[in-house]
C-alpha cells in the first residue's frame, strides 16, 4: 500500500470512529409536525453515526429544530441559540450549532452570517443532506442547504422515537401546505403539499404496534386534502395503481389492529368530508375527537384571512360531525385581533365558541408574518391592548366551555389508554379517553400500555379525575 493511501486510510478512520462516539442534542418547537421531523432527523443521524444525548453539554451536535409560526416562538429559539452559543464558548470550543425546520429559510444569512450564531442551517426537505453538512462544517465551513422540494416525503425513513413513552407515536402522513391562509408563514417555509405513500404510512403503523405502540396520530397541515395516485383535481394519475383519499388511509390504519387507537391532526374545514366522519364513526379505534380550526367567527375575517369557508359553512360542518359521531369531541384554533378585525367581527368569535361548545382551544393574538398574504395586502392595526383584551375575552370564555364539557363527563365511563405516571404523584397514572380528555386515576396494579375502564368522579376545567372499574 503507498504512504499516501495509508494516510488516506488512517483519516477514514479517524473520521469514523469520531462518528461514531459523536453525541447529537436535539430540541424541537412548534408543532407536532416538528417534533415528528426530529425523530426522522435523529434516525438520519443514527446512520450516520451520532447517537442523541438528553444533555447538551456533552453534545458535539446541537440541532435545533424551529419554528416560525409566531413572533414569539423565533424570539424564544434566537435565546436558545445565544445559550449554547454562551455553552460552545466556555466549555465546548469544538461543538456545532445548528438550526432546522422553520427558521431556516427565512433567517439564514441573519443567523449565519450576521450575527454567527449557527454553524449549520438545514431547511425540513434537506434533512437527507444533514450528514455530509456536517462534514462540511467539521472542515472548518458553514454550511448551509434550505431548498424545498415537490417530492420528498421522507417515506421510507424509520424515525427514531424521542422523548416517548412508547405508548404514542406521530406519523407524518404528507408535508407541505397549499392552502394560503393570509396569516400563514407554513407555505413559505415549508413548501407545496405532498402526501406520502400509503404503503410505508401502514408499515410504520404496524411496526409500533409491534413495538408496543398503542395509538398513532397522523400529521399534516391540512389531512383532508392527502391524496394518493389522484390529481389535485381528482383525475386519477395511473389506472395500474391504487388511488387513497384520507378517509381510506384512516381505515387502512383502523384495520391494522382493533387495539391501536388512530389519531389525526389538523382537518380543514373546507376540506373536510362526511366519508371522513363515517369512518370514523364505523371504527371503534379512531378518536371520536376532531380539530377543526375556525380561526374566527365572523365570515369577513374568514374572507380577509382566506380560509375559504363562511361561518354558516363551518356551523354545518360542526353539525355533520355532530350529526354522525354524537359522541365527539371539537378543539379549535382561535386568532385574536386579525387586521382590520372590528368589535363586531370579534364579538362574532365569542359567539361561535358559545354556539360550539369546544372541548379545547388554541388560543393566539395575531402576529404579522413576513412574506405573508396578510402583510402584503393589510395593515396589522388593531392595537396589541385591544389584541390582549380580545384574547383575554376568549380564553375566559374557552375556560367556562372546558368546565361545562367536563362537567358533562361526571358519572360516565371512559375507556382510557393508560400513558403513564401523573405530573403530580407517582400513585396516580394518566392516560386519555377516545375524546382525548386527560384522565387521572388510582394506580393500583395496572401497568402503562394498557386499556382500563374509568369512571369520572371530579373534574377542573383542565383535568378529569376518576377511578377504574374494570380492568
Ligand atoms: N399569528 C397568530 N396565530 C397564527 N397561527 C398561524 N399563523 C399565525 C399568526 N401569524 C395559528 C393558527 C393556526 C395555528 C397552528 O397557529 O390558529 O391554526
Ligand atoms: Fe411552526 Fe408552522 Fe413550522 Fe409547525 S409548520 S414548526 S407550526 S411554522
Amino acid at each position: 500500500m503507498l504512504e499516501e493511501e495509508r494516510q488516506g486510510e488512517a483519516t477514514l478512520l479517524k473520521r469514523e470512529s469520531t462518528k461514531k462516539s459523536r453525541k447529537l442534542y436535539l430540541e424541537s418547537y412548534g408543532c407536532a409536525m416538528n417534533f415528528a421531523d426530529s425523530e426522522i432527523v435523529a434516525s438520519i443521524m443514527k446512520e450516520n453515526g451520532f447517537e442523541t444525548t438528553g444533555n447538551s453539554e456533552e453534545a458535539d451536535l446541537i440541532l435545533i429544530n424551529t419554528c416560525s409560526i409566531r413572533d414569539k416562538a423565533e424570539q424564544r429559539i434566537r435565546k436558545r441559540l445565544m445559550q449554547f452559543n454562551t455553552l460552545k464558548k466556555k466549555k465546548r470550543s469544538n461543538m456545532m450549532i445548528g438550526i432546522l425546520g422553520c427558521m431556516a429559510e427565512r433567517l439564514k444569512e441573519q443567523l449565519l452570517e450576521e450575527e454567527k450564531l449557527v454553524d449549520l442551517v438545514v431547511g425540513p426537505d434537506a434533512y437527507r443532506e444533514l450528514p455530509s453538512l456536517v462534514e462540511e462544517v467539521t472542515d472548518g465551513r458553514k454550511a448551509v442547504n434550505v431548498l424545498l422540494s415537490r417530492e420528498e416525503t421522507y417515506a421510507e425513513i424509520n424515525p427514531v422515537r424521542l422523548d416517548t413513552s412508547g405508548v404514542t407515536a406521530f406519523i407524518s402522513i404528507m408535508r407541505g401546505c397549499d392552502n394560503m391562509c393570509s396569516f400563514c408563514v407554513v407555505p413559505f417555509t415549508r413548501g407545496r403539499e405532498r402526501s406520502r405513500d400509503p404503503e410505508t404510512i401502514v408499515h410504520e403503523a404496524k411496526y409500533l404496534f409491534e413495538q408496543g405502540y398503542r395509538e398513532v396520530t397522523l400529521l399534516g397541515q391540512n389531512v383532508d386534502s392527502y391524496r394518493w395516485n389522484i390529481s389535485k383535481k381528482g383525475e386519477i394519475l395511473d389506472p395500474e395503481k391504487e388511488t387513497v383519499n384520507f378517509a381510506q388511509l384512516m381505515e387502512k390504519v383502523a384495520l391494522v389492529n382493533p387495539e391501536l387507537r388512530i389519531r389525526f391532526s389538523t382537518s380543514h374545514p373546507k376540506d373536510m368530508t362526511d366519508d371522513v366522519l363515517h369512518i370514523m364513526a364505523k371504527y371503534e379505534n379512531i378518536c371520536k375527537y376532531i380539530h377543526l380550526p375556525v380561526q374566527s367567527g365572523n365570515t369577513d375575517v374568514l374572507k380577509r384571512m382566506n380560509r375559504g369557508y363562511t361561518r354558516e359553512w363551518y356551523m354545518n360542518r360542526i353539525d355533520a360531525i355532530r350529526r354522525i359521531m354524537p359522541t365527539a369531541a371539537i378543539s379549535t384554533d382561535i386568532i385574536a385581533g386579525f387586521c382590520n378585525e372590528t368589535d363586531e367581527e370579534h364579538a362574532e368569535t365569542l359567539s361561535i365558541m358559545k354556539e360550539v361548545v369546544y372541548e379545547f382551544a388554541y388560543m393566539y393574538k395575531y402576529s404579522e408574518r413576513p412574506k405573508t398574504l396578510a402583510e402584503r395586502k393589510f395593515e396589522d392595526d388593531v392595537p396589541e391592548a385591544v389584541k390582549q383584551k380580545r384574547l383575554e375575552e376568549i380564553i375566559a370564555i374557552q375556560h367556562e366551555n372546558s368546565f361545562v364539557r367536563n362537567k358533562a363527563s361526571l358519572g360516565k365511563t371512559f375507556k382510557v389508554l393508560v400513558e403513564g405516571f401523573s405530573k403530580k404523584s407517582d400513585q396516580m397514572l394518566f392516560g386519555r379517553n377516545s375524546q382525548n380528555a386527560v384522565i387521572v386515576f388510582d394506580r393500583g396494579d395496572i401497568q402503562p400500555k394498557t386499556y382500563v375502564d374509568v369512571r369520572i368522579n371530579e373534574c377542573t376545567s383542565a383535568t378529569l379525575i376518576g377511578e377504574v372499574v374494570n380492568q
